[in-house]
Formats: structure tokens, C-alpha cells, sequence
């Protein structure tokens, strides 16, 4: 006997209310001029259950902008607490041509040195695993373009993966040299002529962490995680900065990064830090949206007051919606 469809209903939305479905993307092709695949254009993001939705829609504005998505290589960084294997399923699901890894992150790596910052998501310590790149991907990977969850691309990444990085500098991303870098760091920090002397030969500018193409090679060489590891540590004995995982990075690298055009970040746009307002888009062309801030579109558009730029991030929305049935 048939189970009546009501019975069926109330079924099915209460697995979408524990676990959420997503729908399959179309398949992406390589267009004929293409290099061959094994010139790959290697990406790392993390992956855990709160950010999923935000992945996925990140994922997919990734292939469907590329001219050879064939030849992309994803590195999921997900925490060794969270179910691999449901996320390894959810991503396949979707995306069944996918060339991908997942890396379990050990949330104890990290958890002594996390000091906590003014927002509490920024003290997760997925956040951290931007550090560790270089140890946790393969050894051959030599290059990556490391994003966050909660941005979506309206361009080709390999122009991206393709900055040149140059000699002198480790990593690239935009920079941006209006903003107060002061504001990044304590009075502790700045009153210690000992710690402030770490900016004093270089013209220090703010970078958001959320978009870097990464030289891992030269990462390995110059042992910069545990630079990166030592200003932590200084931060739990001493304040010296109130975010989470940015202030280490602008500590090691701040005015020794190769610029990327400013169109690869066009961050913020998930409004301040305290208020959650709108923000709009920064003057000049966009090949990147980041919805980095407190307030993120998802659940913005899920409460039915979404930004205005929300809209843009909507058509990358893999979610099933919860009238849906698993066919
Ligand atoms: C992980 O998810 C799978 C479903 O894909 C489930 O069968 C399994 O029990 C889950 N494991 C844990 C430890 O929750
Ligand atoms: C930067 O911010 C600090 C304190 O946050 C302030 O004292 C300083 O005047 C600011 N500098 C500029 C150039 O706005």
C-alpha cells in the first residue's frame, strides 16, 4: 500500500528541515582551446554545515565563469568533527563532474591559539585554516587561490590564478591603502615601540584574507605558518589586535603582497560589523562579490529582507526549496 501523500509531505520536509538538499548544477565543458587538464588551476575553500549553502552558490559561480572549468581542482578544508562523507556526498550530488579533495581540519591545531575577537563567528577555527594551506594540500600543489564561503565569482578564475605574484612576495591579493590600518591593532600594539617597528620599513596596507593567490612553495620555504603562529601566541599573553584570523596575516605580510585589481574583491558587501546595514558595491568593474561583513544573503533572503545586492547572489541558490521532493 501507498503511503498517502500528505504522510509523504510531512516526511520529506522533515529530513530538508535536519539536512539541507540541493539541486544538481548543469554540467560545465571546456571550451576547445583550453590547455590540457593537467595545467590546473588549484582552488581551496572550507567547507563546514553553516557556510554549505554559501559554498555551493560559491562553486558554482566558480565553473559556470570559467572557459575551462574541467580544469579546476577544488581543496575542501572541512573540520574533522563535521561528517566528511554527508559533505563529500552533497557536493557529488550536485556537482557530479567535480575534480575535488576534502582535507579534514584539526580544530585542536588551532584552538589553543585562537584569542577571542569582537565577532564570535570569526573565532571558529575553520576561520584558521588559511594558514595551513601549504601543510594540508599535497606537496605538489604549488599555487592556490584560496576564497571564502560567502562570495560568488561573475569571472574567469584563471585571470585570478593567473596574478602574477613576482620575487619578493609570498602571496597576492587586493590591497587597500585608503583604509586606517591603525584600527587593525591595539594601543598595546602601537605604544610598543617593539611590536609597532614591525610596519616601520614597509608601507602597510590593510588586505582582506578572504581572496589570495597563494605561492605555497615559497609558503613551505619561508615557514610561514608558524610566523603567523607566533603572533598568535604574542595575542594570548598580550592584546595586541581585536579581529580573528586577519591580524596574523597582516602582521606577516602587510606591504610585501603583490597587488591584485580591486574588481577581485568587491567585499563588504554582507554591511558592518555591528549594524548589519547595506552596503553597495565600491566604484569600478566587478569580477568578484564578497559578502563578507556580519550579514550574509542567504539568510538575509531567507527572512525576506534581503540588501538590494543580495540579488545577485540568488541565481547561484543550489537549495532546494522545501517544497521540493527528492525525485
Ligand atoms: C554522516 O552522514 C551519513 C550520511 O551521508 C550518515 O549515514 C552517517 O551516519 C553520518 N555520520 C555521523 C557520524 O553522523
Ligand atoms: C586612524 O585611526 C586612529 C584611531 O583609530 C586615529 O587616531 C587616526 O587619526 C586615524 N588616522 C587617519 C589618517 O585617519
Amino acid at each position: 500500500m501507498k503511503p498517502p501523500l500528505l504522510l509523504l509531505l510531512i516526511l520529506s520536509s522533515a529530513v530538508a528541515s535536519t539536512a539541507q538538499q540541493f539541486k544538481e548544477a548543469p554540467k560545465f565543458y571546456n571550451a576547445a582551446e583550453c590547455p590540457p587538464t593537467d595545467t590546473a588551476v588549484h582552488v581551496a575553500m572550507t567547507l563546514d554545515a553553516t557556510y554549505l549553502r554559501g559554498s555551493m552558490a560559491a562553486v558554482l559561480s566558480i565553473v559556470q565563469h570559467s572557459s575551462c572549468p574541467q580544469n579546476i581542482i577544488f581543496h575542501f578544508i572541512t573540520s574533522s568533527s563535521s561528517n566528511a562523507s554527508l559533505l563529500r556526498a552533497t557536493i557529488s550530488a550536485s556537482f557530479p563532474y567535480l575534480n575535488f579533495q576534502i582535507y579534514p581540519f584539526s580544530d585542536s591545531s588551532v584552538a589553543g591559539l585562537i584569542s577571542t575577537s569582537i565577532r564570535s563567528a570569526l573565532d571558529c577555527p575553520l576561520n584558521y585554516a588559511r594558514s595551513y594551506l601549504a601543510g594540508i594540500l599535497p606537496p605538489d600543489v604549488g599555487k592556490v587561490v584560496y576564497l571564502d564561503s560567502d562570495l560568488i565569482l561573475v569571472d574567469d578564475i584563471a585571470n585570478l590564478a593567473a596574478t602574477p605574484i613576482g620575487n619578493d612576495a609570498v602571496l597576492a591579493a587586493p590591497e587597500y591603502c585608503n583604509a586606517n590600518f591603525t584600527f587593525y591593532f591595539t594601543p598595546t600594539f602601537w605604544s610598543n615601540p617593539s611590536l609597532s617597528l614591525t610596519f616601520s620599513d614597509r608601507k602597510a596596507c590593510y588586505f582582506n584574507t578572504g581572496v589570495m593567490v597563494i605561492d605555497l612553495n615559497k609558503w613551505r620555504d619561508g615557514d610561514y605558518t608558524t610566523k603567523i603562529e607566533e603572533w598568535m601566541e604574542l595575542q594570548k599573553r598580550m592584546r595586541i589586535y581585536e579581529l580573528g584570523s586577519l591580524p596574523p596575516f597582516l602582521l606577516v605580510f602587510a606591504g610585501k603582497i603583490a597587488p591584485v585589481d580591486h574588481r577581485w574583491n568587491q567585499h563588504g558587501l554582507g554591511g558592518d560589523n555591528f549594524r548589519g546595514l547595506c552596503r553597495d558595491l565600491h566604484p569600478g568593474p566587478v569580477s568578484l562579490l564578497h559578502w563578507s561583513g556580519k550579514g550574509k544573503p542567504w539568510v538575509r533572503l531567507d527572512a525576506e529582507r534581503p540588501c538590494p545586492l543580495d540579488a545577485l547572489w540568488a541565481p547561484y541558490d543550489l537549495l532546494k526549496p522545501p517544497f521540493l521532493f527528492d525525485s
